[in-house]
């Protein structure tokens, strides 16, 4: 099983993933937000890459059942019900709701990843459940990190060493790429106190200055959830690993 990190998105084009098995990584916000939202019950994600198409695509679908979600600068959209926060995707908000998610990194790198055979995505919250489904693939793993305006960041290339530190304690097997052995030595380095690498972290700063403190301590969690935003027909629900099912192993 052989792994390689996209410190970028912009190091790839969509075709570079056709086939693939993809993880996208956004810890702040994006990807942690998703599966806090799935895992509170939202039927589905839709994540997309303009603003515009958010708008256009959230108006053809049915009305009420459909919340309009994400950011720009760190902020809530003017007309969107919500921002980027995880912490606004409680249980009372997005249950049973379709969420069309646009975020100025996250969402564009899942957009990007499309034609992957499998696309699946991970933050702090959901590393093992992540790590263990895809050692249970056994399949080459390209791992994008969303970082910041098609540069690198440090949160979601720890998060990468970590979930791959994670993977080959399952899977001995491992071939790494230098990227995916770069990312696991910036775990060693960073990952022990994720709150604080965070805090130090570009985005976290830009983050604290515009009042998200507790969505740090937030995607600082490690393992906090059990879910596995898989995306299929273009949105991310939850895997179900419905083995005794004779549509065996994708989504719900
Ligand atoms: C992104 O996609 O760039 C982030 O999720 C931005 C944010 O922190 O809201």
């Amino acid at each position: 099983m052989k792994i390689n990190v996209l410190f970028s998105p912009a190091t790839a084009d969509e075709l570079y993933f056709t086939g693939k098995t993809t993880v996208v990584i956004d810890v702040l916000r994006a990807t942690t937000t998703i599966v806090t939202a799935l895992q509170n019950g939202a039927k589905e994600i839709v994540p997309v890459a303009t603003v515009e198409f958010a708008v256009k695509i959230s108006g053809g679908m049915f009305g009420g059942q459909t919340l309009l979600g994400g950011e720009r600068n760190t902020k809530k959209i003017e007309g969107f019900a919500l921002g980027n926060s995880p912490l606004e995707y409680t249980e009372e908000v997005v249950s049973g709701k379709a969420i069309v998610l646009y975020t100025t990194n996250g969402t564009k790198a899942i957009a990007k990843a499309k034609f992957s055979e499998t696309l699946v995505t991970c933050s702090f919250a959901n590393i093992s459940s992540v790590a263990s489904f895809l050692s249970g693939l056994n399949k080459d793993v390209e791992i994008v990190c969303a970082g910041r305006s098609n540069n690198f960041s440090m949160e979601d290339s720890v998060c990468a060493g970590k979930l791959i530190s994670e993977i080959s304690k399952l899977n001995e097997e491992l071939y790494l790429s230098d990227s995916a052995k770069a990312s696991v030595a910036l775990n060693k380095s960073f990952g022990k106190n994720i709150l604080k690498m965070l805090e130090e972290s570009e985005h976290g700063n830009i983050l604290l200055d515009n009042g998200f403190e507790e969505d740090l301590k937030y995607c600082s969690k490690l393992n906090s959830s059990s879910a596995i935003p898989y995306f299929t027909g273009n949105v991310l629900k939850l895997y179900t690993d419905n083995k005794n099912s004779s549509q065996t192993g994708k989504e719900n």
